[in-house]
């Protein structure tokens, strides 16, 4: 066989069909926008947004094959074709018995907690991501992050920062006894930690600690395929196998699943929650008919299991990972050249800017992250995401518990921007960098008990808020 010398430049594996066009509000326009929606990027309009990296999720563009799917949607009641269709395609994937859609991912979390956690109990997890922390705590339980010491150094080039702390893990078991900790979760990749990956030396690991004391082993699995993509490129002796069966192994190393299809199954909604115990299925599925609907829609259209289903077999597709994984990577080489301190190494589904770096004369009850992101949407209408003390500070007698990292995540849709995109992104990152010196930071006016950052107002730390 003639074989091919491969080309330097990874292209897009797709070409375009639809366009959508983007609005350009000017930088007055957009301070007038900021202030309007109390700088909390959440409040604007995404008309007034140029390049939206608020996040890469349910922000897909789906493939002809996926719209294809929504057309065929069977919309019966009960037992409709696209369900069977769906649940052959995430049994096959996971190796589960027990296949329950979910409208999202966090309806799956709902479930899975409501049975499984409660007052008293622990919930042990790599990163919690904000929703899966809230639907822990909201049952009463105590959500653990035990995230690998690596992953809490920005600049180190650990490959596998998503990783859990093994150690640490059974001696939480050891202290609080099997009894008190229901499930352990790994979530992969781990968002919250900087998009990174979780490697299969560790989940197998953690897989054999949750066996040793009977532990049900979740997997969060929301981005899964750029995890395992990650595996085959990064770990010592997996570079040969296929992304699929990488990505098989991982569920099968666990007893169940939540996932959100709406980031590495291209849809732009949808979720769901598999598990191998019957009886704790059984509890799950009458809680589900309660809140999402019966059990072959879940909260769902047919049509909408139907492109979860096609996007769960287009995700493996290895020239699309390569390119998907790349072009994150691009971005974040080019931010480093331009000297803006971003986690090291660059994640699956985004850059995360470190904000403590950039602006070091900030404090945390300033909230350095929050504010930066501002910054990008005043420059150059660009919307990030803050991961920092707005979304996961706690309060003490009233003081700020800051989160241990302040970061902006610039989440990358998928299949959505092209490199223009991101060159201009990197452009009005140089333009953010130099106000650095002249930002204020900023202070909450309102907040709600629960997942804060969503809904909370916020205005300049040196400036008395006046109603407008
Ligand atoms: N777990 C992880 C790791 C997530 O990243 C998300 C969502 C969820 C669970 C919840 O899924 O939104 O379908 O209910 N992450 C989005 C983000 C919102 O922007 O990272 P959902």
């Amino acid at each position: 066989m003639e074989i091919e010398k491969p080309f330097k430049t990874i292209i897009e594996p797709f070409r375009i069909k639809m366009v959508e066009p983007l609005n350009k509000l000017s930088l007055s326009e957009r301070r007038v926008a900021l202030e309007k929606a109390f700088y909390n990027g959440f409040n604007l309009a995404a008309d007034n947004i140029i390049l939206d990296f608020l996040t890469d999720s349910g922000t897909s563009a789906m493939s002809t094959s996926q719209w294809a799917k929504i057309m065929e949607g069977d919309e019966s009641y009960a037992g409709s074709r696209s369900f069977y269709e769906f649940e052959e395609v995430v049994k096959d994937l996971t190796g589960h018995r027990f296949i329950f859609p979910t409208h999202q991912g966090r309806a799956a979390e709902r479930i899975l907690f409501s049975i499984m956690a409660g007052k008293g109990k622990i919930i042990p997890n790599n990163t919690h991501f904000d929703t899966t922390r809230a639907n822990v705590e909201f049952t009463g339980a105590e959500a653990v992050d035990l995230i690998t010491s690596e992953a809490k150094i920005p600049s180190s080039d650990f490959p596998f920062k998503g990783n859990m702390d093994v150690t640490a893990l059974e001696k939480l078991i050891e202290t609080h006894g099997p009894d008190q900790i229901p499930l352990v979760m790994i979530t992969v990749t781990n968002n919250s930690a900087g998009g990174q990956p979780v490697s299969l030396q560790n989940i197998k690991e953690v897989s054999a600690v949750c066996k040793k004391y009977k532990i049900p082993l979740f997997i969060d699995a929301c981005r899964f395929a750029e995890n395992a993509y990650f595996i085959k490129k990064r770990e010592k002796g997996q570079e040969h196998r296929s992304v699929e069966d990488i990505a098989k192994e991982i569920f099968r190393l666990a007893d169940g699943t939540t996932m959100s299809a709406k980031k590495d199954a291209f849809v732009n909604i949808g979720g769901f929650l598999t598990l191998n115990d019957e009886k704790l299925s059984w509890e799950m599925r009458n809680l589900g008919i309660l809140t999402e609907g019966y059990p072959t829609y879940g909260g769902l259209a047919g049509r909408d299991l139907g492109a979860m289903a096609q996007g769960l077999r287009e995700i493996l597709n290895e020239d699309y990972l390569e390119y998907r994984i790349a072009s994150v990577q691009y971005f974040g080489k080019k931010l480093q050249a331009e000297g803006i301190p971003i986690v090291n190494p660059v994640g699956g589904h985004a850059v995360f800017i470190d904000a403590k770096a950039m602006l070091p004369h900030l404090q945390p009850h300033q909230y350095p992250a929050q504010c930066l992101n501002c910054e990008f949407y005043i420059q150059g209408g660009i919307r990030g995401v803050e991961i920092g003390s707005l979304m996961f500070g706690k309060y003490k007698d009233n003081q700020l518990i800051p989160a241990p990292m302040e970061l902006v995540r610039l989440a990358i849709p998928r299949r959505v921007y092209t490199q223009a995109h991101i060159d201009y992104a990197v452009e009005v990152a140089v333009r953010v960098k130099e106000q650095c010196h002249n930002m204020k930071g900023l202070q909450i006016l309102e907040e709600s008990p629960y997942l804060r950052h969503f809904t909370a107002k916020l205005w300049p730390y040196d400036q008395v808020y006046r109603q407008i």
